[in-house]
């Protein structure tokens, strides 16, 4: 499971400590579904808990990366919209039928593994504030 460390730091103290909730609420949600609830309910808040906070985050930091000119912005902003419309179908499918569990487990892990190191880290230098 990936740890959230100084390596990983965008020397931006409001983006480091949103990472680490993100970081944290995706373990969470992990651990919940390996829990296995008889239902989808408790699974679903945690999705539309993370899925919310995970907007606002994307928010401030195409905020930041816009005001200082990165020049990978559209990019970026492109990758944010795919993830967060890859949220928003496991919203939805927690809603109306059985999810498929291990799938969205592996989606998380993914994700963890992939957005800081490959889309964050590289344009640290325009998240600052
Ligand atoms: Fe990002
Ligand atoms: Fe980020």
């Amino acid at each position: 499971m990936p740890q959230w460390s100084h390596a990983l730091s965008v020397r931006n103290a409001r983006l480091d400590e949103q990472h680490i909730v993100l970081i944290e609420m995706s373990k969470e949600l992990i651990a919940l579904v390996k829990r296995a609830p008889p239902t989808d309910a408790p699974i679903r808040e945690a999705l539309r808990e993370f899925a919310d906070y995970a907007r606002r985050h994307d928010e401030l930091e195409e905020g930041l990366l816009a005001a200082n000119g990165c020049p990978t912005l559209d990019e970026h902003r492109a990758i944010h919209r795919l993830a967060e419309a890859e949220l928003e179908r496991w919203v939805r499918a927690a809603a109306s039928e059985s999810i498929d569990r291990k799938a969205l487990v592996n989606c998380f892990e993914v994700w963890m593994a992939h957005h800081l190191t490959e889309t964050d880290m590289p344009v640290k230098a325009y998240m600052h504030d």
